[in-house]
């Protein structure tokens, strides 16, 4: 008997499941593996969660997200853009919202455009849905050169799924990277997802969205990171009106709604300076930059909480098990990527915790 279906075979997560395995082995782990921030939810968060939750706001949200969160949400993309046809819906985290912007537009058969190393979840999904994706290496990096994209686009390329600060390496695009993708995918008529979760995220220039240059590109965005709510799944999407109304559409029968007093509390999480935290984040940045710089071969991040050297003698995850002899965990490149020569690093983590990686991973350089 063979109950599983096919489209489940399409990928695996096996190299994931494996450092949460060894993860899991150690007792008191240096964990430099992980996705989410190490700050609290913002105490005002909690509260308002608490206070939905006790006013009795636990039942459905509205599919498109309660106007007490969505209709902030769209005033201020509606300032920020002054795009005619530009609609915000809430989504069931990030992670949500790129389901449903797949799932609204790839038909079986339609090219994605993703750059390696990427997201764990675009490969996947992409596939998933009957899509293929056509990676695009950026190694050694991690720059996007618009015009190999150019040149990748055939007259099946559906979708650019772009993100910036990236996961798995921190870098940041330049502004006229993106406004050179930005353009290319409007001449050509492609669509470009923009993932921006870790907008907030950025140490040394502004944040560039680009649908600044393409008021049909779809943006999608959300509280995991800026607020480190990833258990509470609360996502944004916005763009072109005919889109978002699919993807809402699609949400009623799927997912229903992101989490109501959730929601509620998202509401106040935009009214609470994180800054703070990112300025933490960019000595944390800074202080892992300067403890490896010499030592391994990186390029420096500008933004999320990553960096991704290459892995001494050219194998991701043979250095991994090796940084696990030593209580360290990293996460090997191949998770990300069609080649497995480097290694992520999170430094969210304590400056202690941090500093003691900083010593292993010197230790493991040569
Ligand atoms: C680039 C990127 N997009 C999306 C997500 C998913 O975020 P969420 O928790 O909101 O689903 C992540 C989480 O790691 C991410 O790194």
């Amino acid at each position: 008997m063979n109950w599983i279906a096919d489209r489940t075979k399409t990928f695996d997560s096996s190299g994931i499941r494996k450092v949460f395995e060894l993860a899991g082995q150690l007792s008191d782990p240096i964990n430099l593996s992980i996705g989410q921030p190490d700050f609290d939810v913002p105490q005002r968060v909690k509260q308002a969660c608490i206070d939905a939750i006790q006013a009795g706001r636990n039942g459905y949200a509205l599919s498109q997200g309660m106007p007490v969160l969505r209709d902030e949400l769209q005033r201020s993309v509606d300032s920020q853009y002054g795009h005619a046809d530009r609609k915000l819906f809430v989504s069931s985290g990030t992670s949500g919202g790129l389901v449903l912007t797949l799932w609204s537009l790839v038909n079986p058969g339609d090219e994605v455009i993703i750059f390696d190393p990427f997201f764990v979840m675009y490969e996947a999904l992409t596939r998933l849905i009957g899509g293929v994706p056509v990676l695009l290496n950026t190694y050694p990096d991690f720059h996007i050169d618009v015009n190999r994209v150019a040149d990748a686009i055939t007259p099946r390329t559906k979708m650019i799924l772009f993100n910036s600060p990236a996961n798995p390496t921190g870098v940041t695009a330049t502004e006229q990277e993106i406004r050179d993708l930005a353009t290319l995918a409007a001449e050509r008529e492609v669509v470009l997802v923009s993932d921006e979760i870790y907008r907030q995220f950025c140490y040394d220039e502004p944040f560039v969205s680009a649908a600044r240059f393409n008021e049909q590109a779809i943006v999608i965005d959300g509280f995991s990171k800026s607020h480190a709510m990833t258990g509470w799944r609360v996502g944004i999407v916005h763009g072109p009106a005919e889109i978002i109304d699919t993807m809402v559409k699609l949400q009623q029968f799927t997912f229903v709604c992101a989490p109501q007093p959730a929601q509620w509390a998202s509401a106040t999480a935009l009214e609470v300076d994180i800054d703070e935290h990112i300025d933490a984040y960019r000595n944390k940045r800074d202080m892992i930059v300067a403890g490896l710089q010499d030592h391994y071969d990186l390029t420096r991040p500008g933004g999320a909480f990553y960096l991704f050297p290459e892995a001494p003698g050219g194998n991701g995850t043979r250095f991994a098990k090796r940084a696990v002899e030593e209580n360290l965990l990293v996460i090997p490149g191949g998770v990300f990527s069609h080649q497995d020569t480097h290694f992520r690093i999170s430094y969210a983590a304590s400056d202690e915790k941090i500093q003691q990686g900083i010593e292993v991973l010197r230790k493991l350089s040569g």
